[in-house]
């Protein structure tokens, strides 16, 4: 059973920039982290964001063992990231289908920057720097993204490939689609 219920497109916290963490290593920041890595799980996300369940706070989690309803896709692992900041490394920009868990049943054909380096802190406050590329740069991007009020449609180029799973993909299974990009985040 959901703690939470995640935010749905059209919510203003996920129109406005989050407020930065200003302390770590607290038993709210701990409870937080918790409750989003159940929802992310129940949800079967591959990434979730602080104010998706109505957190004002620049906190974001993502990560996946590869599986079997995303057989293309490379595991991540899991991870905290508080106060991110990303930088493109390359002009290289990738397209994939995206979901995400504020916009259920929907995906969208989504360009993102394939190599980037994001940096940010773990819950203890220590710092992370990380060059990620392809489908782990996607869902940094994703995630970050929710931490400065965008939603994946803000970022498409052509609106006729964004609806509804069944519209869009007719009887195909998504395990079938063509492109390991997809999945709820
Ligand atoms: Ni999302």
């Amino acid at each position: 059973m959901a703690i939470r219920d995640v935010l749905r497109m059209g919510h203003p916290l996920l129109q406005q920039t989050a407020q930065p963490v200003t302390e770590f290593n607290t038993a709210e920041l701990q409870t937080l982290l918790a409750e989003m890595f159940e929802i992310m799980a129940e949800q079967e996300g591959i990434g979730l964001a602080a104010p998706q369940i109505g957190v004002d706070q620049q906190v974001m989690i993502f990560g996946m063992e590869s599986s079997a309803r995303y057989p293309e896709a490379e595991a991540i692992a899991k991870c905290v990231l508080i106060n991110p900041r990303i930088e493109p490394l390359s002009e290289r920009i990738e397209e994939a289908w995206e979901g995400c868990l504020s916009l259920p049943g929907m995906r969208g054909w989504v360009p993102r920057y394939a190599d980037i380096l994001y940096r940010g802190f773990d819950q203890s406050g220590d710092p992370i720097e990380v060059e990620a590329h392809g489908f782990h740069a996607r869902v940094v991007q994703h995630e970050y993204d929710h931490l400065v009020g965008v939603l994946y449609p803000q970022r498409m180029r052509n609106m006729s490939k964004f609806g509804y799973i069944e519209e869009l993909f007719g009887d195909a299974q998504e395990s079938e689609l063509t492109d390991s990009g997809e999945g709820d985040e």
